[in-house]
C-alpha cells in the first residue's frame, strides 16, 4: 500500500518536474555554462527533479545531493543511486557553510512553517556567487477554473491542502521571503497561465479528486474546460561579499 502510494507520488513529481524543466535549463545556460557543479535539492521527495536534471545536465553536475524529512521518500529516492541522500529537516541542513553551487527547492516552501528560515539555511550552504532558487510554488488565490463545477472542485483541493497545513499562496510571496532571508537582486516570475489542454486538465482533475478526497468527478467531453493555478519561481545569487 505504502509502496504504491509513494510510486504514485513519484509519477506526479515527475510530471511537475517536466513543467519546470525550461526554467532549470535557463538557469544552467545562464550561470553554469562550462562548470562541474555541486547541487542540492531541499525537500527532494522521491528525487524526481534531481533525476530530470541528471538527464538534461549530466555533464555539468559533479554532485547531486538531496535532503528530505520523510524516510519513505528518501528510501524511494535511493533507487536513484547517483543522488547523495540525507534525511534531515530543511531548517537544519547537515552541511557546512558555502558548499553548493546551486541550492534549490521545488513545490516545497508551501509545506513549511517558516519559509524565511529555510531560505536563510539554503543561503548558508550556498557558495558565494552560487544560486539559490525556489523553482515552483503555487498561488491558489489566483486560481482560475471554468466551468463552475471545475472551479468548485479546485476550491475543494485548495481547502484540503490548507487543512493539511500547506500555505497555498506562498508563490506570490517569494520575493519578500527571499529579501527577508538576506538576498538582494532577486529575480521572480510565474509560469503556467490558463491551460485548456484536455489531457492536462483530466490529469489535474484526477489529482484534485485524490487531494480533496471526494469520490468522483464527471468529466463532460463536450464541456470547455480551462484551469490554472499560477506557479511562481524566484532565484538570487549569494553575494560574494558578505
Ligand atoms: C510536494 S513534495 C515535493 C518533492 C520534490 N521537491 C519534487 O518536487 O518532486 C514536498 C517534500 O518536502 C518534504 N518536506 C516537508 N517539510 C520538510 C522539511 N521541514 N524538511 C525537509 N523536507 C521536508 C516532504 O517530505 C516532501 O517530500
Amino acid at each position: 500500500m505504502i509502496a504504491s502510494l509513494i510510486a504514485e507520488k513519484h509519477l506526479r513529481y515527475q510530471q511537475q518536474a517536466e513543467w519546470t524543466k525550461p526554467f532549470r535549463n535557463y538557469l544552467f545556460r545562464r550561470y553554469f555554462k562550462d562548470d562541474k557543479i555541486k547541487i542540492l535539492e531541499v525537500g527532494c521527495g522521491t528525487g524526481a527533479v534531481l533525476s530530470e536534471i541528471k538527464n538534461e545536465q549530466c555533464e555539468k553536475v559533479k554532485l547531486f545531493a538531496g535532503v528530505d524529512i520523510d524516510p519513505i521518500a528518501i528510501k524511494y529516492a535511493k533507487k536513484q543511486n547517483f543522488i547523495e541522500l540525507f534525511r534531515a529537516d530543511g531548517k537544519e541542513l547537515p552541511f557546512s557553510d558555502s558548499c553548493f553551487d546551486l541550492v534549490f527547492c521545488h513545490y516545497f516552501l508551501l509545506w513549511v512553517k517558516d519559509p524565511v528560515e529555510i531560505l536563510a539555511e539554503m543561503k548558508r550552504v550556498t557558495k558565494p556567487g552560487g544560486i539559490c532558487a525556489a523553482m515552483a510554488e503555487p498561488c491558489y488565490d489566483e486560481l482560475r477554473a471554468e466551468p463552475k463545477v471545475l472551479f468548485e472542485l479546485a476550491e475543494k483541493q485548495r481547502k484540503a491542502l490548507s487543512d493539511f497545513g500547506a500555505n497555498v499562496n506562498v508563490g506570490s510571496q517569494l520575493n519578500n521571503y527571499f529579501k527577508e532571508a538576506g538576498f538582494s537582486e532577486i529575480e521572480c516570475g510565474k509560469y503556467r497561465e490558463n491551460q485548456c489542454d484536455t489531457d492536462f486538465i483530466q490529469n489535474e482533475i484526477r489529482q484534485m479528486v485524490i487531494d480533496s478526497n471526494i469520490g468522483n468527478f464527471r468529466f463532460d467531453p463536450k464541456a470547455k474546460y480551462s484551469y490554472s493555478v499560477p506557479t511562481y519561481f524566484a532565484f538570487a545569487e549569494k553575494s560574494k561579499v558578505e
